[in-house]
């Protein structure tokens, strides 16, 4: 299946580069409303450049791969599905709940399939400890927390405006790895309760080329809260951008029989700590599983497991199967009513009730994962 790539900003090297990674990645053309930049990547990557409505209605593309910012992705999922095309978005979804059911609709209509990143879940870290979690290691899960604190984006990127924007902010735009994770260990979430905060009106921005510029924050920064699972456990959240410096760790799941820690969901690896009661803290290393060999540098320079591009990989292969692929519509549908529903709670002060309910995406075996490497 060929793919056609809308948006060649700065992740879009991350998709170039899994046609390295995954066999059935085939990166064929590519579009930007900045024409210069697509003209860029396509002359890099050896492939076509065209505008964004002659990518969307061109017939050799089967799949259009979505790397537009929040505030596009319905617009460009919604035309991809009506020019006859399966579309993969990078996350979240879309801005709101409400386009994010349209595009449910039009999907159902059309019968092509949307996919939605994240799928670092489908990474050692989190099918090992969803392995842990079904092996009844811990017993049930009762309880868990995460915590995502950092003091913002406006030091790095080099457009940080979205983040301050609806669809952004620290739970849309950090939160979905972690609540996506959340669902494939311990199953769909009921009900939300959280509280806000935004200590800044306007962020200056200290990376190049914009230094200096100012920012003006449209959505909370802080998000504190609880999300209540089906399972009738319950998670306590911290997600902020107000927060130079904490000793918290990224996740921890707590069961009656032992906890787990588990490593930042935005990665494909990391160790897991398992405990069993009282016993000592075992550390658990993944890096000998397919999605956990690092394979990548970070800005440290540390060498770190990156394999974005397993998510819309699988989901060419479940068209070819005629199963529903991981990083499913429906998953991301019902990880952005959490996230809206965790914004939606903080403004009314009132514990919200989701709608929507997904299972548990299926775990990601080894002999998988080899079929779809180069
Ligand atoms: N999965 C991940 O690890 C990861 C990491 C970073 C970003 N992201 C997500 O990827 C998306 C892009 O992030 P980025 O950091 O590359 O942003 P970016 O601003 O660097 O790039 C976005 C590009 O989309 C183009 N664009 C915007 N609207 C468009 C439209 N209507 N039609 C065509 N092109 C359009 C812009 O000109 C820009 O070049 C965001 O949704 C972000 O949340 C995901």
């Amino acid at each position: 299946m060929n793919i056609g790539i809308v948006g060649c900003g700065n992740i879009s090297d991350t998709y170039f580069n899994a046609q390295k990674i995954f066999k059935n990645l085939k990166i064929v053309a590519c579009s930007d409303i900045i024409k210069e930049l697509a003209d860029k990547k396509a002359k890099e990557f050896n492939i076509k450049s065209y505008s964004v409505d002659d990518l969307l209605k061109n017939k050799e593309i089967d799949i259009i791969l979505n790397l537009t910012i929040p505030s596009a992705h319905k617009e460009i999922i919604i035309k991809s599905l009506e020019n006859g095309k399966h579309c993969f978005s990078e996350k979240p979804l879309a801005i709101n709940f409400e386009d994010g059911l349209e595009i449910k609709n039009v999907s159902n209509k059309k019968n092509l399939l949307v996919g939605c990143a994240p799928d670092t879940f489908l990474g050692a870290a989190g099918q090992k400890a969803r392995n842990i979690i079904e092996n009844n290691e811990i017993g049930k899960v009762v309880l868990g927390t995460f915590n995502i604190m950092s003091h913002g984006m406006e030091d790095w990127h080099p457009n940080p405006d979205f983040f301050f924007k609806p669809g952004a902010g620290p739970v849309f735009d950090l939160g979905v790895y972690y609540i996506t994770q959340l669902i494939n260990l311990n199953g769909p979430i009921m009900s939300v309760n959280s509280t806000s905060a935004t200590p800044f009106n306007e962020r200056i921005i200290t990376s190049l080329p914009r230094y200096g510029e100012k920012v003006k924050v449209e959505t909370p920064t802080t998000l504190l809260g609880v999300l209540n699972f089906h399972n009738e456990s319950k998670f306590q959240f911290f997600c902020s951008w107000d927060v130079w410096y904490h000793t918290h760790s990224n996740m921890e799941i707590y069961g009656l029989d032992g906890s787990l820690v588990i490593p930042d969901p935005n990665f494909f690896s990391g160790d897991i700590l398992l405990s069993k009661k009282n016993n000592e803290l075992k550390k658990i290393n993944n890096d000998n599983m397919l999605l956990g060999i690092p394979n990548k540098n970070d800005n440290t320079g540390s060498k770190i497991a990156n394999y974005r591009g397993i998510g819309l990989s699988d989901m060419i292969n479940s068209i070819k199967e005629n199963r529903k692929p991981r990083c499913s519509l429906d998953l991301s549908l019902h990880v952005l009513e959490t996230m809206e529903a965790i914004i939606q709670s903080a403004k009314i002060n009132k514990e919200i009730t989701l709608n929507t309910k997904t299972n548990k995406p299926q775990i990601l075996k080894e002999d998988e994962v080899i079929k779809l490497f180069k």
